[in-house]
């Protein structure tokens, strides 16, 4: 693991849904740029203490020389935005998969390179767009796919988070504080940070692409260096159209991403707030209330669920659906057995590559007189 210190975020749910179905160990991390840092992390871990590195660099050069059976195989990379694309390539280049959080890169420049090194090695890049790996998110994918809603023709997604309403980075919060900075963060503030989610978990349950968008990019607050607040219309390149919202100063929300997309022949309405429930919406029947756990779900959403019907599987298990998916895709690697990536269903280095080149869009839109403004990739 590079990043996921012990008072960081994510790297904390990234090792919990690693071994959630047992399928990695953690054997060995540079968890912070503070070498006394990660030894200590390693050490709360009960990691050997040789294996708790002082830097990415030194971890993966020192791996690489382990015999096969002992070093690491993958390397989980939960650190900041600016120091995702250097660790990636270098395991790459090491011959070590990667899985590693989103936004894929700091630019767009960067993502397209990594995606050359990632093609160029055969190894195969995860992407952690949590939300894709809900049950009920696979049964609306499913739904979408058997033409049970007809041709999509209107999507809106919402993601209003509230815990930026105050300037946080300024006490201090080691989250806020990367996620303003320009240098850390990258172009994009909330649009990076969980407006890449929005638009991956628009195009992955419809299975179209955002062609072009109009965006209003805002700072609200006093002195923040980068966005926290925003909206686009969307064209997508089956001439739907959509509605997209990531704002992280709606004061009060806590994390309610929401999807809700519109075919010739019904709708289908999904709420972080409440993962288990589908909402399907025929044109002419009643509403029906689709639950996580049953026995009417497609293969895809079972595949997806632990528990029956009426015990509530969560974040931990959405994250942990990936890292499963992407176990099957590194097991096939190494027996030679490898499928296209699209049949393991884990976002992978191409739909980080379209997350970089939304942020890139939005901020170019918000820029333009023209407001209407071409997704470059
Ligand atoms: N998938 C999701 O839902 C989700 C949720 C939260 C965060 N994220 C992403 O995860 C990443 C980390 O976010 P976070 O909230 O956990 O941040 P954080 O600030 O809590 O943690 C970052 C960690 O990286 C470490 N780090 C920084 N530079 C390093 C270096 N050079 N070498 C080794 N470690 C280093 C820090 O010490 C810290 O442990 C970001 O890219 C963020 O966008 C994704």
């Amino acid at each position: 693991m590079v990043g996921g210190s012990l008072d960081a975020f994510i790297g904390e749910v990234h090792r919990k849904a690693a071994a959630l179905d047992s399928k990695f160990d953690l054997v060995c991390g540079a968890f912070s740029s503070n070498p006394e840092k990660s030894k200590a992390t390693g050490k709360a871990l009960g990691l050997n203490p040789e294996r708790s590195y002082n830097s990415y660099i030194e971890m993966i050069e020192t791996e690489a020389k382990l015999p096969a059976d002992e070093r690491m195989e993958v390397v989980s990379i939960v650190t900041p935005n600016h120091v995702h694309f250097d660790p990636a390539r270098l395991a790459l280049e090491h011959g070590f998969h990667v899985i590693i959080d989103k936004p894929l890169a700091f630019s767009l420049d960067e993502a397209v390179e990594l995606k050359k090194v990632v093609d160029e090695s055969g190894l195969i890049l995860a992407l952690t767009h949590t939300y894709t790996g809900y049950p009920m998110i696979k049964e609306a994918r499913h739904y979408v796919r058997s033409g049970k809603i007809g041709e999509v023709r209107k999507i809106y997604v919402e993601y209003p988070q509230g815990w930026l309403s105050t300037p946080l980075e300024k006490d201090g919060n080691k989250q806020a504080s990367w996620r303003t900075d320009p240098a850390k963060s990258g172009e994009g503030g909330a649009i990076g940070d969980i407006g890449t989610h929005a638009a991956n978990l628009a195009e992955y349950v419809t299975g179209i692409n955002i062609s072009e968008l109009s965006a209003d990019v805002n700072i609200t607050v006093k002195d923040r260096l980068l966005d926290d607040d925003s909206a686009a219309l969307l064209r997508f390149n089956n001439g739907a159209t959509g509605v997209l919202m990531a704002t992280q100063i709606a004061a009060g929300e806590e994390n309610d991403l929401k999807l809700r997309v519109y075919g010739e022949k019904g709708g289908l309405e999904w709420t972080h707030s409440d993962p288990n429930t589908l909402l399907f919406k025929p044109l002419d029947g009643p509403v029906q209330k689709l639950r996580a756990g049953t026995g009417y779900l497609s293969e895809a959403a079972t595949l997806n669920t632990r528990t029956p019907a009426g015990h509530p599987e969560g974040y931990l298990e959405a994250f942990a659906n990936l890292y499963v998916a992407f176990h099957r895709a590194v097991t096939d690697h190494s027996n030679g057995e490898l499928k296209p990536l699209d049949e393991y269903d884990f976002p992978d280095v191409n739909d980080g590559v379209r997350g970089m080149a939304f942020v890139a869009t939005m901020v170019a839109s918000n820029k333009s007189d023209k407001k209407w403004t071409k997704f470059v990739v």
